[in-house]
């Protein structure tokens, strides 16, 4: 059943690879799909001013999933410009070894990538690789109640805020559009982003500042659609 099932879609995207018309200069392809950043984390110390002081082993960011919104403007057959945009990511944010919640981060990685497709003006699937640029936002940071509770009792501090830096940097990618039809095909895409912060806590007793690489890989499985 299953290799009936795999028989059928090959011979389905066959057909579409035949039927779909070639990627050429001045077409726009619009991708949408479930696109995903999952951090690939490396994070300093964080080094709290006790006496002697109290060291905690970084944090660590989990994966969130939004709706990825990437246009693509082709140059000529086999180079393209892409926007990679999507809603806003919002991720948790754990204090490593002692488990507690240190609170929540959001943020808006736009990446603006110049894309080859070593078959473009060709019928059929359409892979590319691409190097981009990357400028993350990063904003409305909320600190966790267990992290305001321990600052508390270690340092007596209340008013906890945390923020992290934007970060700009370079981006690498790979995906292939599978064509379905004339227009539609199925978009599989993945980057890896080099995005550093630093990250401050502040509180009314003074500021903590600690680095955080993120340098997510990101995911999208979706759709796309050339006009
Ligand atoms: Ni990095």
């Amino acid at each position: 059943m299953k290799q009936v099932t795999s028989l059928a879609l090959a011979a389905f995207l066959a057909a579409g690879a035949v039927n779909a018309s070639a990627y050429e200069a001045g077409d726009w392809v619009l991708r949408l799909g479930a696109t995903t950043v999952a951090p690939d984390e490396d994070s300093d110390s964080i080094v709290l001013p006790t006496s002697p002081a109290t060291v905690l082993p970084g944090v660590s960011i989990d994966n969130d999933t939004q709706l990825g919104i990437i246009p693509v403007y082709m140059l000529t057959d086999n180079w393209g410009v892409e926007l990679l945009a999507a809603t806003p990511f919002e991720h948790d944010v754990k204090v490593n070894g002692v488990g507690i919640n240190a609170g929540s981060v959001t943020h808006l990685p736009p990446t603006l990538s110049m894309q080859w497709y070593p078959f473009g003006g060709q019928r059929g699937w359409q892979p590319y690789v691409g190097l981009g640029l990357n400028y993350t936002f990063i904003y409305d940071e909320d600190v966790d109640p267990q992290l305001a509770g321990a600052l508390e009792a270690l340092l007596g501090a209340s008013e906890a805020k945390l923020s992290l830096d934007d970060s700009f940097g370079l981006a690498a990618q790979a995906g292939v559009d599978i064509p379905l039809s004339d227009n539609w095909a199925v978009n599989l895409a993945v980057w890896y982003i080099d995005i550093d912060s630093t990250a401050k806590i502040r509180t009314d007793v003074g500021t903590v500042e600690f680095d955080v690489s993120i340098d997510p890989w990101v995911y999208n499985v979706g759709i796309a659609y050339r006009f």
